[in-house]
């Protein structure tokens, strides 16, 4: 499918709901996907993808598990990138940001298995179109 270009400050200036991935491209099976975060999100892993962020602004944590048990956060600011890899929990976590994801079509976004109840405000979705 043919699409025209994808101005990110238009896109991300087009919904404000947080921690609601939208797609701003499909590049083979994958999604570009952008979303505004403030606060925290769950406890999850993807069982069968990595999971690529760019920080577009702001600052934005990573809560990574390691399997025996132990947490560390992985902090980032605008223009860092970081890959959570498969299998890996992780909670992300932020004083409010933008970030870009990359990832297989269809991945959920709060991942095959995650913690707890999913808190109120983190949107579990495959990504939602983009209307702009
Ligand atoms: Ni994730």
């Amino acid at each position: 499918m043919e699409q025209g270009p994808v101005n990110l400050s238009e896109a991300l200036s087009s919904f404000h709901a947080l921690w609601s991935p939208h797609i701003i491209a499909q590049i083979n099976d994958y999604d570009v996907r952008i979303a505004h975060v403030e606060g925290e999100h769950v406890w999850h892993a993807h069982d069968d993808t990595d999971e690529f962020f760019l920080v577009l602004g702001g600052e934005f944590n990573i809560a990574i598990r390691s399997d025996d048990g132990d947490e560390r956060v992985v902090r980032l600011q605008e223009g860092d990138a970081y890959v959570v890899p498969k299998g890996v929990s992780h909670r992300p976590f932020s004083p409010g940001a933008s970030i870009l994801m990359f990832e297989p079509t269809g991945t959920l976004s709060t991942g095959d298995s995650e913690e707890g109840g999913i808190p109120e405000g983190v949107d579990k979705t495959t990504g939602h179109k983009l209307n702009y």
